[in-house]
């Protein structure tokens, strides 16, 4: 590796996503732009976080800050996965999480679901991201989109808010599965919609949030969430962007996560990243997978996790390196720094 000259940031993060050769893996971390930094603090002040998410100035703002604050390489849209639901006609708030006020249990509920056009119902997403495009074009910094997947939007959709187990999801699936599987086939189609959408606009690689997916047994994960994300998978602009899948606690489906299509999986700490990386061999990149509670660690512990993580992930066609979740509000700021850091001294020992 050592020939290659070395590459910007945009390139790293493409070619770590489609296996290509690189100098050094790439370095972001989800939910980096948050409550962790007092500059975000700062702008969230005196605005609710839905307003905030359609206010394209601080949106653009916050998630730019994460660049010079602590060096991550990549940027990612401020939002939240929630963003384009309240278009289908939910309706819904974040306390600090999302709260829907009248959970959605039976057909008729799902049928008066319309599916929107996302250009129309939030308008100011892919502003946020043309805006965004602009403001990083000299520093050819990639810019990453997002959206939850059906899977976990339908759980908090049909649970009413976050839950340990997510028991009336699960009755759902056992009682109903013709609700949830429409419930599920009008989130995909707004999903599809909204990735394809936001490709349009410029986000460079989109990442597809599968929270609540390692909640099921393989078998049911087989059934109800990897047809899903196979249907995604085909119907994205993949020639103009990758595709992340992440799933939380997901150790006992990443064979099935492969099967999606998607070319980059994404894991949680608990995954073994050696053993990942044997089994997806080229036909898949790896991203993840630090404790985000690690980073309370010192320097040089965190340093070295950074370079275990690179060399469990080498056997992988590509890999990012990132956190297996996203980072806390409890998260040390110094702890991110010296996170991008290691990852930058990567290409130094090389
Ligand atoms: O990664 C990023 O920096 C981009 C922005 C982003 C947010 N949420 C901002 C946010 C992304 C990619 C998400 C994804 C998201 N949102 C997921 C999937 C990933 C995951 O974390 O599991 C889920 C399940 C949600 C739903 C959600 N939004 C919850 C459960 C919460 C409350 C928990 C929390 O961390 O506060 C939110 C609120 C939220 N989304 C905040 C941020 C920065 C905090 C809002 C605030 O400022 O009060």
């Amino acid at each position: 590796m050592a020939e290659l000259a070395p590459l910007t940031p945009t390139e790293r993060l493409l070619r770590a996503c489609r296996g290509e050769p690189v100098d050094r893996p790439p370095v972001w971390l989800m939910r980096q732009a948050g409550r962790y930094l007092p500059e975000y603090r700062r702008v969230r002040e005196g605005i609710s976080f839905l307003d905030m998410c359609r206010d394209v100035d601080r949106a653009v703002e916050v998630s730019l800050q994460p660049l010079d604050l602590v060096g991550t390489e990549a940027v990612i849209l401020f939002s939240d996965i929630f963003v384009p639901v309240p278009g289908m006609g939910v309706d819904l708030d974040f306390a600090p999480g999302p709260v829907i006020a009248d959970p959605i249990r039976t057909r008729a509920q799902v049928e008066r679901l319309g599916v929107p056009d996302p250009r129309e119902s939030v308008p100011y997403v892919f502003e946020i991201i043309r805006r965004l495009r602009a403001e990083l074009a000299s520093r050819d910094v990639p810019l990453l989109g997002f959206a939850g997947a059906p899977f976990t939007l339908a759980a908090y959709l049909v649970e009413g808010g976050g839950s340990r187990h997510f028991g009336a999801l699960k009755r759902l699936m056992v009682r109903e599965p013709d609700v949830l599987r429409e419930l599920q086939a009008r989130l995909t189609d707004l999903v599809v919609r909204y990735l394809n959408a936001q490709i349009e606009a410029g986000a460079q690689v989109v990442q597809l949030f599968d929270t609540w997916a390692g909640l099921l047994a393989e078998e049911d994960y087989r059934e109800w969430v990897l047809p899903v994300h196979r249907e995604i998978a085909a119907k994205l602009d993949r020639s103009q962007a990758p595709l992340i899948l992440y799933v939380n606690d997901g150790a006992h489906v990443v064979d099935a996560m492969l099967e999606s299509g998607a070319d980059v999986l994404s894991l949680d700490w608990r995954v073994d990243l050696a053993d990942a990386a044997r089994r997806v061999g080229d036909r898949a990149s790896l991203q993840g997978n630090l404790d985000p509670c690690l980073l309370a660690a010192p320097p040089a512990e965190i340093a070295r996790r950074v370079r275990a993580m690179a060399a469990a992930a080498a056997p992988a066609r590509g890999h990012i390196l990132n956190l297996g979740h996203g980072c806390l509000p409890e998260t040390p700021v110094e702890g991110v720094r010296a996170f991008t850091e290691a990852a930058r001294a990567l290409g130094d020992s090389r």
